[in-house]
């Protein structure tokens, strides 16, 4: 089978995209803000509601059995995704920006003080700078950052930026901006050398490659349900058990507690010590949903797929002389941003999308990175399992036709 067939297979399991926008067939191409669902991830949650809606972790009865039972099969879903090694590790968040925050919090405050260096790059979210600087107001702390070179790769000497005084190095896999994947590997060895620690923001790289915590050897690794198959207010810090345990708690209330009484509170044992009030059940066993249909395809063919997808999308990146691409790394996913030197990006997202095409402009929330660029933002296109060939070449088109209605 080629891999447009098993693009065609993968679609049909994707209602939303079975529709016409504005009289054309919808051609979704904004999969890094967030990813479209396959049916076996929303009936999950319909199967929540109607069979075994109830709260967790109290269960005096048959409903509130299954729903911890399922919930907690979810950790371990998720667990063996991130290759983590015990269900302790594993907290549920309400996505990539809530678990910065809480090792933010939690663990900086603490361990952070007056001349401590947090080491980030200028490809970063807004999620993984604000945070930061927060705590660095907060410990007087000092935030330094990797420049990048003209192609959106980090500057090649980005491991001297690692230096005695870091305490904690906190990038992002792959940028959201440019899709350039970024050598965390070597970034990870070099904060070890120094006794830093660790998180990577996987938000952007969890649909693209496989995730072996152990084999990368963070500290904690975050990402967001609704950029891989899953729901929204979702998400997953992975955290190493020994940091985990040397961090206070974040959120305070119900279930992460262990005694409360009014002379003192003494807090619940892991994972749970993170998850304070009712979780969001429904969205946590449709996530593990998620992870379960994105494992059974497989890796090889994602990969594969997302080869081809590139080599089709190369054809229009060739074919338009009068646009800049950014970020042309050669480490880079599916993912192209680009400028044109007069016309403004918003004209030509809302020209693509009168054509039923979806696509991003704007800042993409990365502000700094486009300072360093010198540029307002870009286009972003964005692709994922289910975008075929045919769609790259429509999107062609309707630029094509955009950009002389516009010039
Ligand atoms: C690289 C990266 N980090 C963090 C985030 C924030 O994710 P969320 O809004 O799901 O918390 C995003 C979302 O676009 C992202 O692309």
């Amino acid at each position: 089978m080629n891999v447009g067939h098993h693009i065609e297979i993968l679609r049909r399991e994707f209602p939303i995209l079975h529709q016409k926008i504005r009289g054309n067939e919808l051609v979704y191409l904004d999969n890094a803000a967030t990813s479209q669902k396959p049916e076996a991830v929303t009936a999950s949650i319909l199967e929540y509601y109607n069979q075994y809606n109830s709260n967790v972790h109290r269960g005096a009865h048959f409903l509130a059995n299954m729903a911890t039972a399922r919930m907690e099969e979810s950790r371990e879903v998720v667990r063996s995704f991130v290759v983590a090694q015990s269900i302790e590790e594993i907290i549920f968040t309400q996505g990539t920006t809530d678990g910065i925050n809480l090792v933010a919090y939690a663990w900086g405050n603490e361990h952070l003080k007056e001349g401590d260096e947090i080491l980030i790059a200028t490809s970063e979210h807004h999620a993984n700078i604000v945070p930061w600087q927060e705590l660095c107001k907060k410990t007087k702390s000092i935030l330094k950052v990797i420049p990048l070179q003209a192609d959106g790769s980090w500057q090649e000497n980005f491991t001297e930026f690692v230096g005695d005084k870091t305490k904690l190095v906190a990038v992002g896999w792959v940028s959201n901006a440019t899709g350039v994947v970024h050598p965390i590997r070597e970034i990870i060895k070099a904060a070890r050398k120094v006794g830093a620690k660790i998180l990577i923001d996987a938000a952007q790289a969890v649909c693209h490659f496989p995730i072996n915590v152990q084999e990368l050897d963070c500290d904690w690794l975050v990402f967001s349900g609704h950029k891989v198959f899953g729901p929204t207010g979702i998400g997953v810090l992975y955290g190493k058990k020994a940091t985990l345990e040397s961090m206070h708690v974040y959120r305070t209330g119900g279930e992460m507690i262990d005694r409360v009484s009014f002379s003192g509170t003494t807090f619940n044992q892991l994972p749970f010590k993170f998850e304070a009030g009712t979780p969001h059940i429904e969205g946590i066993i449709a996530l593990a949903e998620a992870l379960r249909w994105l494992t059974n395809i497989g890796w090889d063919l994602i990969q594969e797929i997302e080869q081809s997808q590139k080599v089709w999308m190369q054809d229009v990146i060739n074919s338009f002389h009068e646009l800049h691409w950014i970020g042309m790394a050669k480490e880079r996913v599916a993912l192209f941003s680009f400028v044109h030197p007069t016309i403004h990006a918003g004209d030509i997202g809302t020209l693509l999308d009168q054509q039923g095409i979806a696509i991003r402009t704007g800042h993409h929330c990365t502000q700094p990175l486009w300072e360093s660029m010198q540029l307002p933002g870009s286009a972003r296109a964005s692709l994922s399992l289910y975008n075929t060939e045919q769609e790259i070449m429509v999107f062609k088109k309707a630029l094509a036709k955009s950009l002389k209605m516009l010039s």
